[in-house]
């Protein structure tokens, strides 16, 4: 295995799309940006230097960190943020992780555009256990806002409202033809007849689920969030923010243009958002002005489409890489999903839209989570974290319980190499919603979803131990539950939160104290030296 090095200076970059220029925060700049490689056990370290007014953190998006707390990177979580003119040095291992993951900055709505892809190859001379596709590449959705963005969240924040939506999505970079602004082209993926091509499809909206289609083509899927699955081939790619999706294309289809498309799914009865993307696959020898061969979009709230894809998904447990599910269980927890509105004096609706897990919206502290608990700061955070919400209601019924949602910085504490179950239950409180959430410092198993309330009793006995997807981000579906399990080997501070980056603001976040265990490298290490302060 090697050491990799890279260098992030993040710098403004003037940059065009739908038909104008503003100055947007980058890697490099470049947008999206660069792509980390590294193949399977090789150490990555990545100097992050600031230069531009904000303060920034990145977070390797999927990286287990086992051993590296002080290198995962959200905000007041894992780190005080690297301030303007300051850097800092991120290390980690990539120990038994290949597959296609993602980088972005975890500090306020930075990775709107702050964020790239992260391309871990099988060790060398270890193929992909599915036939080697002729060529690779990256596919990189995201949102477009006309306006800045960290003045949309500022006056949002300050409002109670909710933010603007983005004014349109991005493939690689690039809008593609909209009305209004025709005169930019999207991006094209060129082909050549007969050839197969692994797309590694990531999606790095901050505030949309999406789908992903290509005229004309099926697409394989070999591969999410960077664990094999069980090939299956599908129409339409569903992907949450945070989600990868690693699908083969054959260019089988006779020469010719092809629509890509990148829609919303938002199944929430408010806040539809239907800007679509539209880039192009271009077969070698097209002649010139082609007619481009349409794909039907598929509607904003396809909740079949989804529910599909996502009981397709298993993972490919063979010898090779077996699905090591926990079967017992010593944590068995129970969050509720809400988005709800609490009182605001100083918001212009004398309200304010707060979102939470067990109706504990979470309060961001103002050192490091991990820095109190490894310097022994008290008063930062309590461990008090509640495994149930505080009364059992119809979470999914049509007049739900409208629960005070109380503010704290509460952690839950798990014991080393202890394994837990969380079922996440969506609610309809103000609006029933898909929930995308992700989970730091772990990959877990889907062992289970269904619609309506959770129940208990005979839930359970359906739940797949064999075979579930391995993931670091599960979209919780609208108005129903999805159960997931995981073994705490990773002592640290880890968040779990709703990656739509606007429920984050609002509160949907909590995070684990994972302790030390008792044996060699069971601990958490001590914090580099150049560790930022707050
Ligand atoms: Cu991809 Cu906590 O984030």
């Amino acid at each position: 295995s090697l050491i990799r090095h890279y260098e992030f200076s993040v710098v403004y970059k003037d940059t065009t799309n739908l038909c104008s220029s503003k100055p947007i925060v980058t890697v490099n700049g470049k947008f999206p940006g660069p792509t980390l490689y590294a193949r399977e056990d090789d150490t990555v370290i990545v100097k992050v230097t600031n230069h531009v007014k904000y303060n920034v953190t990145i977070h390797w998006h999927g990286v287990k960190q086992r051993g590296t707390g002080w290198s995962d990177g959200p905000a007041y979580i894992t780190q005080c943020p690297i301030q303007p003119g300051r850097n800092y040095i991120y290390n980690f291992t990539l120990t038994g992780q290949r597959g296609t993951l993602l980088w972005h900055a975890h500090d306020s709505w930075l990775r709107a555009t702050l964020h790239g892809a992260i391309v871990i190859l099988p060790k060398r001379g270890t193929p992909y256990p599915f036939p080697t596709p002729d060529e690779e590449k990256i596919i990189i959705m995201a949102e477009w806002w006309k306006s800045d963005v960290e003045d949309v969240i500022n006056q949002a924040t300050q409002s109670g409202l909710p933010p603007n939506v983005s004014d349109a999505h991005t493939i690689n970079g690039r809008v593609g033809p909209l009305p209004g602004c025709s005169s930019q082209g999207g991006y094209t993926l060129h082909v050549e007849s007969d050839k197969t091509y692994m797309l590694r499809i990531v999606n790095a909206a901050l505030n949309d689920e999406l789908f992903f289609k290509v005229a004309g083509h099926s697409l394989t899927v070999v591969e999410v969030d960077a664990s094999y699955t069980k090939p299956f081939q599908t129409d339409t790619i569903y992907t949450g923010p945070g989600q990868t999706t690693n699908a083969i294309l054959t260019a089988n289809q006779g020469i010719g243009k092809y629509f890509i498309t990148a829609s919303p799914f938002m199944d929430a009865p408010i806040g539809f958002d239907n800007a679509t993307v539209i880039a192009t696959l271009r077969y070698k020898g097209t002649p010139a002005n082609p007619t481009a061969i349409l794909t039907s979009i598929p509607p904003r709230n396809a909740t079949p489409l989804t529910d599909a894809f996502v009981d397709s998904l298993r993972s490919l447990n063979s010898k090779q890489y077996p699905a090591d599910v926990p079967l017992t269980i010593d944590h068995s927890l129970f969050f509720t999903i809400s988005v709800g509105a609490n009182p605001c004096a100083t918001c212009v609706s004398g309200s304010k839209l707060v979102s939470a897990f067990n109706n504990v919206s979470f309060v961001m502290p103002s050192i490091s989570l991990l820095q109190a608990y490894y310097y022994n700061v008290k008063g930062v955070y309590t461990l008090d974290f509640p495994a149930n919400p505080p009364i059992p209601f119809n979470y999914t019924g049509t007049s739900p319980a409208n629960l005070q949602t109380t503010n704290g910085t509460r952690l839950y504490r798990l014991e080393y190499n202890s394994t837990v179950q969380i079922v996440l239950q969506g609610t309809a409180i103000i609006a029933p919603e898909s929930h995308p959430t992700h989970l730091h410092g772990f990959n877990f198993f889907v062992v289970g979803k269904g619609l309506g309330n959770f129940d208990p009793k005979k839930d359970p006995g359906k739940f797949n131990l064999v075979d579930p997807v391995e993931r670091n981000t599960v979209s919780v579906p609208t108005a129903g539950w999805t159960a997931i399990r995981f073994r705490a080997n990773n002592p640290g501070i880890w968040f779990l939160h709703c990656h739509l980056e606007v429920h984050t603001s609002w509160g949907l976040k909590m995070a684990f104290l994972v302790e030390n265990g008792e044996g060699q490298n069971e601990s958490l290490p001590p914090p580099p030296t150049d560790l930022p302060t707050c």
